[in-house]
């Protein structure tokens, strides 16, 4: 991240707080005190250096309290009390969290960039909260949004490439602008993987070439998720409260997962795209990341919408609920009356066996709390859309049928979408999918343009992502129309809503509520990308020989997330109120001091 940037608005913002602190008593004896409040030569291992003794635990990277409030796990409702209590200010709560940036961001890189105006917007709503006005939950909390969300500001929006530098778009994303007028506090941008993954389909998860490498605090040696890495690893790591990401196919779900935080990735055109940088009109959809599901469902009230600029929210007229979905977090006892579904063999089956035995564990926790679940409610179309080996957005291609893949769709999408995203920047030579192409090639020891080792190791497949689409011209023939369709109906009819209707009848034959899944498992965030249906995921567990965390994800039809928020707030409220230790914990940072790229699967 720019650091000498970065430096001035520290710099900026702790001369302001000590100007308006009047702390600073000190004789001309000890000026060491008088400057730092604390002598380094005294205390030579500030809390910003990890203790080596504390490898391998949380206490690695101990986060600080803020003005005697406990930051670490603090929930946004903790944060809200703490300032209309007057423990704290945003102002205040924007510097510890710029403290925690410093201490872990060497380590975790999950943030590329640091708003400039952090400190005057923050400034600006202490005063209307000291004026006894408070917008909403949010009003002063800090957030990151992935570097592919623009934002009109003096931030860039690059989605982590050099080619887009310096380039100016035309306003605030939808989401972002929405964000704003709720009063929370944009803190800076995420980093990601490269053009949300469009560009490479062999390649390091988390990494750009502006971003670097986005890292998981739970083992920095492994594949964090992606796209939306560094907003899932913030999150997770307590540098903000609450992070936006967006998802194709799984660039939300997968990130909150592997970081043991929750993760909504909400129906395609409840949230506005405009404004994000595109991969799919079809699939595209903005998410959120919070530590809890009520600080995820505040994040999505503060974002979804009918926007003028994306024709696709117009959709969501008649099934989004009157003010909002926080109305529908519930607690355990909602369980008693719920029918949850488990796809078994469309999706457990691909869980590996440590794996299945801990979220069955979870799955029996549920059942003791009063929930009916039914086995064997499958994707009716498993055959011809679910991969047995893995996520495979052209499992129509590897099936001979390019007329029924994803990835045909996505090509052709991609190529037109990004044309139309850049034709509203000014400031910028790059126009087309050519130009990018031309620039990545160009400048291979920066971008990978060609494959390792001409190229970078994080992109050992070079840009063959971008080259598939660029080979497709855009071109909405009879094959992508057979595709799009083939995609959505697998996915819809015969894919989500035949499995929540039990169409294979099994247990006492009845429809179920949703879901349960696995969302380790690829295919199961692929399914909800092609039919553009929500998701959400609850941490759920941490993989026993890697430290790596895995989730238990709720799938539910178009609209369905007041009923997703239900019960992922119900099931949760029962990890933490059950004693169970199959919930969000700690990370313990393994493998700290590893810079490895790419990372790895495991
Ligand atoms: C300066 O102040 C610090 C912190 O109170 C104290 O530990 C240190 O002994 C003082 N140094 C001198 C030279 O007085
Ligand atoms: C993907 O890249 C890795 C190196 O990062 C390489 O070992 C592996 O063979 C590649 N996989 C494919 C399918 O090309
Ligand atoms: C959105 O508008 C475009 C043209 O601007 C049109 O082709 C498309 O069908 C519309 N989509 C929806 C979902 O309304
Ligand atoms: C579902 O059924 C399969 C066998 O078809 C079994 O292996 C698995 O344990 C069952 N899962 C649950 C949650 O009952
Ligand atoms: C795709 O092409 C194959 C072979 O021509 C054909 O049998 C199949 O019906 C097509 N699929 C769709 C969805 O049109
Ligand atoms: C972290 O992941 C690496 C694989 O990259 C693995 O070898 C290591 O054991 C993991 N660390 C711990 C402490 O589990």
């Amino acid at each position: 991240m720019a650091w000498q940037q970065l430096s001035s608005v520290v710099l900026l913002a702790q001369l302001l707080v000590f100007a308006s602190s009047g702390t600073a008593s000190c004789g001309a004896d000890n000026e060491t005190q008088c400057v730092l409040g604390v002598d380094p030569l005294e205390e030579p291992y500030p809390i910003e250096f990890p203790p080596m003794e504390s490898a391998n635990t949380p206490a690695l990277f101990p986060m600080e309290d803020c003005n005697g409030v406990t930051l670490e796990e603090a929930t946004i409702d903790q944060l809200q009390d703490a300032m209309s209590n007057g423990l704290l200010t945003s102002v205040q709560l924007g510097l510890c969290y710029l403290n925690r940036v410093y201490q872990t961001d060497e380590y975790i890189n999950s943030v590329l960039e640091i708003n400039p105006d952090w400190l005057q917007i923050a400034t600006a709503l202490d005063a209307e909260r000291a004026a006894g006005h408070v917008r909403g939950p949010l009003h002063g909390i800090p957030y990151l949004v992935k570097d592919n969300i623009a934002t009109k500001d003096k931030m860039e929006t690059t989605a982590g490439s050099w080619m887009l530098l310096g380039s100016v778009v035309p306003r605030d994303a939808h989401v972002v602008a929405l964000l704003r007028q709720a009063g929370a506090l944009l803190f800076g941008k995420a980093t990601l993987s490269e053009w949300a993954d469009m560009r490479s389909n062999n390649y390091s998860e988390g990494y750009s070439p502006r971003g670097g490498q986005a890292r998981s605090p739970y083992n920095l040696t492994l594949n964090p998720g992606g796209s939306s890495s560094g907003s899932g690893a913030a999150v997770a790591a307590n540098v903000v409260p609450f992070a936006l990401g967006t998802e194709t196919d799984g660039s939300v779900i997968s990130p909150a997962e592997r970081n043991a935080v929750v993760g909504i990735k909400p129906t395609v055109g409840l949230t506005s795209r405009a404004g994000v940088v595109p991969e799919s009109v079809h699939q595209d959809t903005v998410g959120t990341f919070g530590k809890t599901v009520r600080d995820a469902t505040y994040a999505l009230d503060g974002i979804y919408g009918v926007d003028g600029r994306d024709n696709y929210t117009l959709a969501q007229t008649g099934h989004v609920p009157e003010g909002g979905y926080a109305r529908f977090l519930t607690g355990k006892d909602a369980l008693a009356t719920a029918r949850f579904g488990i796809p078994w063999e469309s999706f457990w089956v691909y869980a590996d066996a440590a794996q299945q035995a801990t979220l069955l564990e979870l799955v029996e926790l549920i059942a003791s709390a009063g929930a009916t679940i039914i086995n064997g409610t499958e994707i009716p179309s498993r055959a011809e859309t679910i991969s047995p080996d893995g996520w495979d957005w052209d499992y129509g291609g590897t099936r001979g049928r390019a007329n029924e893949s994803e990835y045909t769709v996505v090509k052709v999408d991609f190529y037109n979408d990004i044309a139309s995203y850049l034709s509203e920047l000014a400031n910028t030579a790059i126009r087309s999918l050519d130009d990018m192409v031309a620039y990545n090639y160009a400048n291979d020891g920066t971008e990978g343009g060609h494959p390792w080792p001409r190229g970078l190791p994080a992109f050992y497949s070079g840009q063959d992502g971008f080259l598939a689409s660029q080979a497709s011209r855009g071109r909405m023939d009879a094959t992508y129309y057979q595709a799009l369709a083939f995609t959505q109906s697998a996915t819809r009819e015969r894919g989500v809503d035949g499995a929540l209707a039990n169409a294979d009848g099994a247990g006492d034959g009845g429809p179920v509520d949703l879901l349960l899944v696995p969302p380790d498992v690829g295919q199961t965030y692929q399914v909800a990308a092609q039919a553009g249906y929500p998701m959400v995921t609850l941490p759920a567990g941490v993989h026993g020989d890697t430290g790596m965390p895995f989730g238990l994800a709720l799938m539910g039809t178009a609209w369905s997330e007041a009923e997703l928020v239900r019960w992922a707030s119900a099931i949760e409220d029962l990890q933490f109120s059950s004693g169970t230790a199959l919930k969000r914990t700690l990370p313990n940072w393994y493998g700290y001091m590893e810079k490895n790229v790419p990372v790895l699967w495991l």
